[in-house]
């Protein structure tokens, strides 16, 4: 069967990216393939997670360079590895408007609410959860959805619903709702993509 070929991003520790790559050990995303994590920081957990499954790996240090130098880097090692799917998990950067109309509906993220709640500019990691906790919600969750030039603004993939229990806080929130869900959904939704993909082209 036909792979379509993945590219991971991330910036931080990559429990999700460790999600997809045990999943992807398991069988479970047949019609992908892992097979280059980017870090927009040189020090990310994740990058070693990725190295440790045998993943090609690149750091490309945003903090260094342009806007516009970041994304030409980013493009050219996409190019190298011939990527058809991009997953932006637990990646921090926001990709240009230019950049994504270049890969539509090829680039998913994992957002950890229930979009159109907490989610958007500013809405990232515990943030997402604290938000949650003050405005009251007793259920919030996590959403995947393609990636277009609005933050958390492209199409709807997957998104299932987390509790909020009594005395959560926002690390407890956050860490239920990786367990329940995001760790689930992702590689779902990597699938769902990449099985789309060979549906619909014959190659
Ligand atoms: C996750 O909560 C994800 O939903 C968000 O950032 C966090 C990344 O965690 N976008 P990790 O690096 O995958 O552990």
């Amino acid at each position: 069967m036909l792979k379509r070929k993945v590219a991971v991003l991330v910036s931080g520790g990559g429990t999700n990216l460790q999600a997809l790559i045990d999943r992807q050990q398991a069988g479970e995303i047949p019609h992908g393939q892992l097979t280059v994590v980017i870090s927009d920081n040189p020090q990310a957990y994740a990058l070693q997670r990725g190295e440790k499954a045998g993943l090609a790996v690149a750091a490309i240090p945003r903090r260094q360079m342009t806007p516009e130098q970041f994304e030409a880097e980013l493009q050219a090692i996409l190019e190298k590895y011939c990527i058809e799917v991009i997953v932006l998990a637990g990646f921090l950067s926001i990709l240009s408007a230019d950049f994504v109309r270049k890969w539509p509906e090829r680039i998913i993220n994992i957002h950890p609410s229930l979009i159109p709640s907490f989610c958007g500019k500013g809405f990232y990691g515990l943030r997402v959860h604290q938000a949650a906790l003050d405005y009251g919600v007793k259920v919030t969750g996590a959403t995947v959805h393609y990636v277009n030039e609005i933050p958390d603004g492209g199409k709807i993939l997957l998104q299932k619903a987390v509790a909020v229990l009594p005395g959560d806080t926002p690390e407890t929130l956050q860490k239920r709702v990786m367990e329940e869900a995001e760790w689930q959904l992702l590689p779902q939704g990597v699938e769902m993509v990449c099985a789309n993909l060979s549906a619909n082209r014959t190659v």
